[in-house]
Order: C-alpha cells, then sequence, then structure tokens
C-alpha cells in the first residue's frame, strides 16, 4: 500500500515535471514580453505627464557662466538631448595666485522640478568622481555598466531640483592642484571655498535652499561640510537645508566591515555558496574574536549607547580580519564578486567608466571621461588621464578626522530640516547590519521590517523615521 502510494506520487510528480516543462516551452515570446512590460511598469509613476516638457532652463547674468554652458544635444556617443547644463573649472579660492581647481557639472530642474532647490552631489573613495554618480547613479542620464549605450534616466535627481556634481577633494577627476588637506575639516574649507567662487558665476543661484548628499566615504565629506556651514553660517549664500548620506562611511572599519561580515555571510549564505569547511571556519573565528559576543551585546535593540570597538584596534586585531577572508573564498568560487553588489556573477559587465565591480576593468575599451572629444565637450582639461577612482592619495598623510558618528553627526540631525541615510542591503563593502545609528543612543522604536514601500510594487526593505533622522535600507540594491 506505501509503496504503490510512493509510485502515485512519483508518477504525479513527474507529470507535473513534464506539464511545467511543456507549459515553460510554450510560453509565447509575446506572453513573455508582457510579463516584462508588467514587471517594468510596476516601477513607473501612475500619473505621468503626457509630454516631456521642457527643463526649467536658467539665464545666468554673469558673461562668466557662457564659458561652460554644455549643449546637451551635442555630447559624444550621446544620441538624444541631455538639456542645457554648464561644467567646467573653477578655483577653491578667489586668491590671485590660486592654482587649485575643483571640475563641476552644473544642471537646471527637470520639467516637475523645483528652482527653489540645490542639491549637491559628491561621490566617495577618497578620490572617486562624482561623475559616477552622474552617469550611474542620479544624474539626468543613465550610462551604467552592461549598458550598450545611454539612455535618459527617469529616476534623475533633476525631477526634484537642480543638481550640482563637483569632482573633489582636489586630486580627484579632472580637478587640479597638489592636494595637502589633513583632514575633513579642511576639505570641508576648501569646498565651501570653491562654492563661494561658483556662486559668483552662477549668482542666479545664491539663496536658495541645498542640501549636500554622498555616498560610501562621503559619509565623512558630507557631515563634516554641513558641520562646517553651520558653523559658518554666513560663508554660504544658501539655505542649508539638510543632507542625504547613502551607504556611509560613518564608523570605525571593524564595525562596519569586519564585526558584521560573518552574520552577512549567513544571511546570504545561498548566494556566497562558500564550502561547510570554510564557514565553520569563519563562525569560530568570529567567537575567537569576540565578534559573536559582541553582536549579541551590543548590537541589539534599544541601542546600549555608543558602540565600542570590539578588540584593541580600529580596524581588526591580527587574526580577525575576516571580511579579507571572506572575500577571498568568495572570489574563489565566483571570480565575478562584486563586493559592491554581492549578486553578481559571471560575465563581469563592460563599463563605460571603466570600473564595473569588485576591480578596476581589464578590456579595452575608451573609458567616456577620458575621451578627447568628451572633455572638449564639458570643458575639462584635454590633458588630465581620467579615472574614476583617483590614482594619486588625495589626503596626502591620511584622513586625521573621526568617523563622523563620533563627532559631527549627532549635531547635524539636530540642526538639519531633513537628514537621511541610506542603506543598500546587497553591500559588502560596507555593511548595514553594524551602522546602528549611535549619536544619540540610536532609535528609540525599533526599525519594522517591510516598513520600506515601493508604490505599486510593496515592500523592498525596511526604514524608519525619528527624531529628525529618516534611515531606508533598501532590498537588492547594492552600493552604488
Ligand atoms: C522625470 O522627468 C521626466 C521628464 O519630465 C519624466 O519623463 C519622468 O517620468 C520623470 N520621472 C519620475 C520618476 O517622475
Ligand atoms: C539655456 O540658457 C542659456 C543661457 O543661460 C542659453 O545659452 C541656452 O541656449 C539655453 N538652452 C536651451 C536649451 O534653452
Ligand atoms: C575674496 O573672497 C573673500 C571671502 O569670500 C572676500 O571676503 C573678499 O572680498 C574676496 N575678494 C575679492 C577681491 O573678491
Ligand atoms: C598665495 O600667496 C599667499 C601669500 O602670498 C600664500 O600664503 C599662499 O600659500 C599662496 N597660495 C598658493 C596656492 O600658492
Ligand atoms: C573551502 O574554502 C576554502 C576557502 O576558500 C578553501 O581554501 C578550501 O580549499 C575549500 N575546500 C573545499 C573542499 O572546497
Ligand atoms: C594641463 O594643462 C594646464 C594648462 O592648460 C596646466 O596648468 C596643467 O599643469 C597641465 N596638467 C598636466 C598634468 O600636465
Ligand atoms: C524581521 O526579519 C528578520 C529576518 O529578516 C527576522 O529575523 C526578524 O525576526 C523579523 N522581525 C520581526 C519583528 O518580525
Amino acid at each position: 500500500m506505501l509503496i504503490n502510494l510512493c509510485r502515485l506520487l512519483q508518477t504525479a510528480l513527474l507529470l507535473s515535471l513534464q506539464y511545467a516543462a511543456v507549459t515553460a516551452k510554450m510560453m509565447s515570446k509575446a506572453d513573455l514580453h508582457a510579463k516584462q512590460a508588467v514587471a517594468a511598469q510596476r516601477f513607473a509613476l501612475e500619473a505621468r505627464p503626457a509630454s516631456r516638457g521642457t527643463v526649467k532652463n536658467i539665464t545666468f547674468t554673469n558673461p562668466r557662466a557662457s564659458e561652460f554652458y554644455v549643449d546637451g544635444s551635442t555630447l559624444p556617443e550621446i544620441d538624444f538631448d541631455v538639456g542645457p547644463s554648464w561644467s567646467g573649472l573653477l578655483p577653491i579660492s578667489n586668491a590671485t595666485n590660486e592654482t587649485r581647481q575643483l571640475f563641476f557639472w552644473f544642471f537646471p530642474p527637470g520639467p516637475q522640478g523645483s528652482t527653489e532647490d540645490l542639491i549637491f552631489w559628491t561621490n566617495g573613495g577618497p578620490g572617486c568622481s562624482s561623475l559616477e554618480g552622474l552617469l550611474q547613479e542620479n544624474g539626468p542620464l543613465s550610462w551604467s555598466w552592461g549598458q550598450a549605450k545611454a539612455t535618459p534616466n527617469e529616476f534623475s535627481w533633476t525631477n526634484l531640483s537642480s543638481l550640482l556634481f563637483i569632482e573633489q577633494p582636489i586630486g580627484t577627476g579632472f580637478s587640479q592642484g597638489e592636494p595637502n588637506i589633513k583632514n575633513e575639516d579642511d576639505l570641508a574649507v576648501q569646498l565651501v571655498g570653491f562654492m563661494q567662487q561658483f556662486l559668483e558665476v552662477f549668482s542666479e543661484l545664491k539663496g536658495l535652499n541645498f542640501y549636500v548628499s554622498g555616498e560610501s566615504y562621503a559619509g565623512m565629506y558630507v557631515p563634516y561640510i554641513v558641520n562646517h556651514i553651520f558653523e559658518n553660517p554666513t560663508a554660504l549664500d544658501l539655505v542649508l537645508k539638510g543632507f542625504w548620506i547613502s551607504d556611509p562611511v560613518i564608523g570605525w572599519d571593524v564595525i562596519q566591515s569586519e564585526l558584521p561580515a560573518v552574520n552577512f555571510v549567513h544571511k546570504y549564505e545561498n548566494v556566497f555558496s562558500l564550502n561547510q569547511t570554510f564557514m565553520a571556519q569563519i563562525d569560530a573565528a568570529a567567537e575567537r574574536c569576540g565578534y559573536s559576543t559582541y553582536s549579541a551585546t551590543h548590537v541589539t535593540f534599544p541601542p546600549k549607547g555608543l558602540l565600542p570597538l570590539p578588540g584593541k584596534s580600529t580596524e581588526g586585531d591580527p587574526g580577525c580580519f575576516l571580511w579579507e577572508e571572506v572575500f577571498d573564498a568568495a572570489l574563489l568560487v565566483n571570480p565575478a564578486f562584486d563586493i559592491y553588489r554581492i549578486f553578481d556573477t559571471f560575465p563581469i559587465l563592460w563599463d563605460v567608466l571603466g570600473f564595473p565591480g569588485s576591480f578596476e576593468q581589464v578590456q579595452v575599451s575608451p573609458i567616456y571621461f577620458d575621451r578627447e572629444d568628451v572633455k572638449r565637450a564639458i570643458h575639462a582639461p584635454v590633458n588630465v588621464t581620467w579615472t574614476e577612482c583617483s590614482n594619486i592619495n588625495v589626503f596626502p598623510r591620511g584622513d586625521a578626522s573621526l568617523p563622523s558618528g563620533y563627532t559631527v553627526l549627532p549635531s547635524i540631525i539636530e540642526k538639519s530640516e531633513r537628514s537621511v541615510i541610506v542603506h543598500g542591503l546587497g553591500d559588502y563593502i560596507l555593511i548595514s547590519e553594524g551602522m546602528t545609528w549611535n549619536g544619540l543612543q540610536g532609535f528609540q522604536t525599533p526599525i519594522l521590517n517591510d516598513s520600506f514601500i515601493v508604490d505599486g510594487v510593496g515592500a523592498l526593505g525596511n526604514m524608519h523615521s525619528e527624531r529628525g533622522l529618516t534611515y531606508f535600507e533598501v532590498a537588492l540594491s547594492g552600493h552604488m
């Protein structure tokens, strides 16, 4: 009887497998395309304007502004009109002997955007170019890794506001001069110095609401810049409203990378696919290094206070560099392993900016911003070899500032009208689990699961807003 039942089940299983195979094969191209269209539509906004309208162009009365004007229909390789924008180099002070200049690219708002607001964006590194954000994150055109050609970015921040990308600090991208900054305060002074020069040329932007944003190492830059502006309220003719930092560096390496690495691997065990021997070995190491006990004791809700160091070092103690051990093991089974987005597998995608994952691109292909025609179109110096992340150290003797989470972050949250921290849950370079917001003893109410809701899609992560800080964790998102 039992045997018969087993046979029956086996037959039923086989039949259902066959059926599944047949239906999969039968799905027509039209049906597949319909599925794809519905899936994409969920991420589209319901109320789409019938016409795209025109960009809110700004007339700058200072004749110098016209030197920087970029005609968006003439950008090499881009087959649509990006609209009016302004780019080039401006000095970081008005001293007559000033030789240091930062490269900027300014975009006025799109048809639905506000002309009252100005968003500043910087990438991190240190030494990585903000033109990466422009092309691959929040700018009006999108040319991401794997994309054969550029497309308009439906989710450009120019839909909200004017947007200013700056390659900073000195030593980054097209920016000119010898880096000499010692810490984040020096960086803020130079950036504010540049902004003063910028506002003299683009004086119609004076008085706007100002939002400072950036990602990764900009978790250091942005809070210190914001703090500097709050402490020198007359330095800039802008109304500072708040800041946004995504996947930010705000704490010690040991806390943001080493400590949470093993828990992170367990959370995404099937993505990493590391062997059982190795898993047992790193679990033992996490115990030995005190990371497991630390997580259970300190990374808890309600928060107990500032996170102490788990060992003796801010980087990690000898034998406890588990982030690096996991990275090596991950590369052994997945040579395309991308620390910035763990879901990537072979092949490594081509990247028009030459930095498609954990490592720089080895395929030979011209990097967009290193083409002479592109440099000429955007008033960039043609004699600079542009790379996404600089080969020289933009802090020649290191960055002497403490992580922003231990210094300026709490007070700038208090002073800002809006403060936003965002984290991509598929990011392995900086891991959200260790990133308990600690300045004000963290959140007093817990972050609820599935609380980040995308219209028409549903839950896509978690969010929480409390005492002036909004925190988002985005599912399926990487570092960029
Ligand atoms: C952004 O603006 C463009 C141009 O008006 C529009 O096509 C697009 O739908 C807007 N995107 C969003 C998310 O509203
Ligand atoms: C935008 O304004 C500038 C002057 O500020 C002008 O030179 C340019 O032609 C305008 N572009 C468009 C597309 O209207
Ligand atoms: C140079 O900039 C400083 C600081 O913004 C300002 O006080 C000074 O008047 C400027 N000098 C000139 C010649 O524009
Ligand atoms: C410009 O000159 C001043 C004083 O003459 C000096 O202190 C400063 O270092 C010089 N700046 C640069 C960038 O050479
Ligand atoms: C397990 O992974 C470790 C770390 O990558 C590696 O050294 C070891 O050879 C692997 N063992 C097996 C059986 O695959
Ligand atoms: C590039 O040219 C500018 C002047 O056009 C010069 O000031 C600068 O030093 C040059 N840079 C390099 C790296 O040659
Ligand atoms: C939230 O989700 C995590 C798994 O992602 C789970 O461990 C936890 O128990 C959930 N919390 C609540 C309150 O349901």
